[in-house]
């Protein structure tokens, strides 16, 4: 059982300071290795790691394929501003590669965490010598994990899973006792600026949770394209998190005064503390309607876009 530290009673400068002990103390003098996503839990186990181990951390970003626009390119800049080196690894045809032709979610989620931790992982761990990796699990994901609700790409013990046997490497999580809130307390803590910690939750398989069916490239830009608008448009509404989706049924549509069997996009936006449970925004239509016009002409075959109101539970945050 872990015990939970909720936000309301974490000490973050006690807490920074135990964690940066308990990392020194497990890596002793070697090495060990981080992916930084740029979310909050990977940035501010980014940063802890830092001041545990200096330069003995390797903090690489792996370039998925399936990540937002720009988002190695600024992740990695934003990061070498505060003095932390980021290798960007291109990892694209691996990912693309373990995805091809899958569609059920947990199969789905499931080749992304071969691809991340074995493929991806085990040659750079490998290459580096590194014997731990630090990763920003929080306890959220094992709960959800646990329950059997989504298989979180980075929950492995609770499961039974023996990291250093499966992989080969001991996986270090100093946030496990924590939720997105008190996450979010830590990072500012740690100096972080507010549209850091502040950022929208993004999860592990990026935004291949957020393909319904097979995720191709093709499919990937849509959705990619889409994420661009909505997370424009909702910037400041103040909500936990907004995404979109890309369906797979086709829907029959006109365009240019002919048929056009298109695609849909669902477009999601939640009020929620930890992510637990939520409920959805109640946007305006106006803003519902500028983002149907807005997905329509920048997301080449778009011919439908809807509104979530089914709130979690039963629905989910993300759709896979
Ligand atoms: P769900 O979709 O389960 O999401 O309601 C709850 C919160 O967790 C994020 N999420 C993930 N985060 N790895 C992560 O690191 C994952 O596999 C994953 N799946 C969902 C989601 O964005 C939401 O904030």
């Amino acid at each position: 059982m872990i015990k939970e530290v909720t936000a309301q009673e974490l000490n973050t400068d006690r807490f920074i300071n135990e964690k940066i002990k308990e990392i020194k103390g497990a890596v002793g003098d070697g090495m060990a290795i981080n992916a930084l996503s740029g979310g909050v839990d990977s940035s501010t186990v980014t940063m802890l790691g830092h001041r545990a181990l200096g330069n003995r951390l390797k903090t690489v970003f792996i370039e998925n394929g399936l990540m937002r626009e720009g988002e190695p390119e600024q992740v990695a800049d934003f990061f070498r501003k505060l003095g932390v080196t980021v290798e960007v690894v291109d990892a694209r045809k691996e990912f693309y590669s373990v995805l091809k032709g899958i569609t059920d979610p947990e199969e789905k989620r499931e080749a992304i965490t071969q691809a991340f931790y074995q493929n991806v992982f085990g040659r750079i761990v490998k290459e580096s010598g590194a014997k731990y990796l630090l990763q920003g699990t929080i306890l959220t994901d094992v709960d959800e994990t646990v329950a059997g609700i989504k298989r979180q790409h980075n929950v492995f013990e609770q499961l039974g899973i023996d990291p250093q046997e499966a992989f080969g490497y001991r996986i270090i999580e100093p946030l496990i006792q924590l939720r997105k809130d008190g996450v979010r307390k830590v990072g500012k803590a740690l100096g972080f600026p507010a549209e850091l910690f502040e950022r929208i939750p993004f999860p592990g398989p990026a935004l291949s949770a957020r393909v319904i069916g097979e995720v191709t490239r093709e499919r990937i830009e849509t959705v990619r394209k889409a994420t661009v608008v909505v997370e424009r448009l909702l910037k400041d509404t103040g909500a936990f998190q907004y995404l979109a989706i890309l369906h797979e049924d086709r829907v029959t549509g006109m365009r240019d005064g002919k048929r056009d069997f298109g695609q849909q996009i669902e477009v999601r936006c939640w009020e929620s503390v930890d992510a637990r449970i939520a409920t959805p925004t109640r946007l305006s239509f106006e803003i519902l309607e500028k983002l149907a016009s807005e997905i329509i002409r920048e997301v080449p075959g778009i011919v439908s876009v809807t509104y979530n109101i089914a709130p979690k539970p039963p629905s989910t945050i993300e759709a896979v």
